[in-house]
C-alpha cells in the first residue's frame, strides 16, 4: 500500500511526510515542483528511509502523473501543493492561477483516469484529499460567528479565489464524476520549517537579527493559529474517517490579532534568548515592532468552528497557543543550519545541484 502527497517539501506537507512516517509504515511517494517554499532539508532525515520516495514535477504535468500513478498504484492523494503566500499573489497572481487552479485541474484529470479504472474495494476506498484554507471564507465582522462548514465562499485576494476556485473544482470532481473526495479548510498554522516570508517565522527571525518587526495596518487584524502538527493529525483522521464528499474546518480556537502574536512572540523570546545574549542594545524585542503599510484588501477577521471535526472524528488540538509557540520558538534556536540556508538561499544551489533547473 502507498500513498502519495503533492506539496511535500513546503512547510505543511514536509511535517505531515515526518509525522506519517512517524505513525505508519505505508510507502508515501512526494510528489514536489521545489519551488522558492519547497526545501529538501525538511526531509533530510527521510534521505535514507525507503518508505519515502521523492519526486520533483509539478501537479500540472500529467505524464508524470500518469506515470507515477500506475507504478505507484496509491491508495490515496493528499493535495499540498500550492503557491501559499497572500503578499506575493497581490504582487503576481499568475503563478497562483497556473498552480493552485489549473495544476489542481490537471491533478484531478489525472487522479480521476487513474480512479475510474481501480476495481472493487480498491477503488471505494480510493481517497483524494484536498487541503485547503480558512481563507476562502473571506473576511468576518467583530460579532460574526466562526466560519463554519456552510459559509459562503467570498474570497478576497488572488490567493484566497485561487484555493475557492480549486475547491470548487474539487467538490465538481465528486458531484459529476464521483471521485470520492476530501476537502479539509483549516486556519493559520505555525512550527518548524515555516518559510521566513510568514509573519511568524519572519518576526522570530528579524528579532534575532535585531531587524524590525513589520506589522502592517494597526495590527488588530485578527487569525486563528493552530499548531502545524496538529493539523497534520486532522488530515491523518479525516483522510481515514472523514465522510466522502464532505468538507471539515480545521482551527485552534486561538483567536488573536497580529499585535497579540507578536507580542507574545517577544516575551518568549525575551526569556529564552535575550536580547543581550544576541548582542542587541534592547531591553525587549518589543521595542523593535514597526508598523507599516497595509497589505491592499487585508482581511480582518478569521475565526474557525472545528465543531464538526471534533464530533465527528475526536479530534481536538493538543498544543495551546503558547505551548505551540514556545516549541516553534525553541525549534527555530536549536535550527541555525536551517535558518542560514533558508535566508542565504543556500539551500536553493543544492537543489539546482541536485535536480537541475
Ligand atoms: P508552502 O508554500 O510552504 O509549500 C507549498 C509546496 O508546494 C512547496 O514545497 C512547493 O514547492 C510546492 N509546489 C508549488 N507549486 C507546485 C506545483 N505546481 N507542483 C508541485 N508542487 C508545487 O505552503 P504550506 O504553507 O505548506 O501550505 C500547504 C497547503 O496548505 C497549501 O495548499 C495551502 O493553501 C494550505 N494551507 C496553508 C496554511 C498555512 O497557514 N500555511 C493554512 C491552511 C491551508
Ligand atoms: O488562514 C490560512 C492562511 O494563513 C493560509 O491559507 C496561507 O497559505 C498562509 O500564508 C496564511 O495566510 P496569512 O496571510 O494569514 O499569513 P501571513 O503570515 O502572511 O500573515 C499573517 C497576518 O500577519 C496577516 O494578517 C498579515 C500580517 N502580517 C504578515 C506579514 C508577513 C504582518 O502584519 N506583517 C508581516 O510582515
Amino acid at each position: 500500500m502507498s500513498i502519495m502527497v503533492t506539496g511535500g517539501a513546503g512547510f505543511i506537507g514536509s511535517n505531515f511526510v515526518l509525522d506519517w512516517l512517524a505513525h505508519h509504515d505505508e510507502l508515501i511517494i512526494n510528489l514536489d515542483k521545489l519551488t522558492y517554499a519547497g526545501n529538501l532539508e525538511n526531509l533530510v532525515s527521510t534521505r535514507h528511509d525507503p518508505r519515502h520516495i521523492f519526486v520533483r514535477g509539478d501537479i500540472g504535468d500529467t505524464v508524470l502523473l500518469d506515470r507515477l500513478l500506475s507504478e505507484h498504484r496509491p491508495r490515496a492523494i493528499i493535495n499540498f501543493a500550492a503557491e501559499s503566500h497572500v503578499d506575493r499573489s497581490i504582487h503576481g497572481p499568475e503563478e497562483f492561477i497556473q498552480t493552485n487552479i489549473v495544476g489542481t485541474f490537471h491533478l484531478l484529470e489525472s487522479v480521476r483516469g487513474y480512479w475510474e479504472k481501480l476495481v472493487g474495494l480498491f477503488q471505494q476506498g480510493f481517497r483524494f484529499l484536498h487541503v485547503s484554507t480558512d481563507e476562502v471564507y473571506g473576511s468576518l465582522g467583530k460579532n460574526d460567528p466562526a466560519f463554519s462548514e456552510t459559509n459562503r465562499y467570498e474570497p478576497n485576494s488572488p490567493y484566497s479565489a485561487s484555493k475557492a476556485a480549486s475547491d470548487h473544482l474539487v467538490r465538481a470532481y465528486h458531484h459529476t464524476y464521483g471521485l470520492p473526495v476530501l476537502t479539509t479548510n483549516c486556519s493559520n498554522n505555525y512550527g518548524p520549517y515555516h518559510f521566513p516570508e510568514k509573519l511568524i517565522p519572519l518576526c522570530i527571525l528579524n528579532a534575532l537579527a535585531g531587524k524590525p518587526l513589520p506589522i502592517y495596518g494597526d495590527g488588530r487584524q485578527r487569525r486563528d493559529w493552530l499548531y502545524v502538527k496538529d493539523h497534520c493529525r486532522a488530515i491523518r483522521l479525516v483522510l481515514e474517517g472523514g465522510r466522502v464528499g464532505e468538507t471539515y474546518n480545521v482551527g485552534g480556537k486561538n483567536e488573536k490579532t497580529n499585535l497579540d502574536v507578536v507580542h507574545t512572540l517577544c516575551d518568549i523570546l525575551d526569556k529564552l534568548a535575550p536580547p543581550a545574549t544576541c548582542h542587541l542594545p534592547l531591553t525587549t524585542y518589543r521595542s523593535l515592532i514597526t508598523f507599516v503599510k497595509d497589505r491592499p484588501g487585508h482581511d480582518r477577521r478569521y475565526a474557525i468552528d472545528a465543531s464538526k471535526l471534533e464530533r465527528e472524528l475526536g479530534w481536538k488540538p493538543q498544543e495551546t497557543f503558547e505551548t505551540g509557540l514556545r516549541k516553534t520558538v525553541v525549534w527555530y534556536l536549536e535550527n541555525q543550519s536551517w535558518v542560514t540556508n533558508v535566508t542565504s538561499g543556500a539551500y536553493r544551489h543544492w537543489i539546482d545541484k541536485q535536480y537541475g533547473t
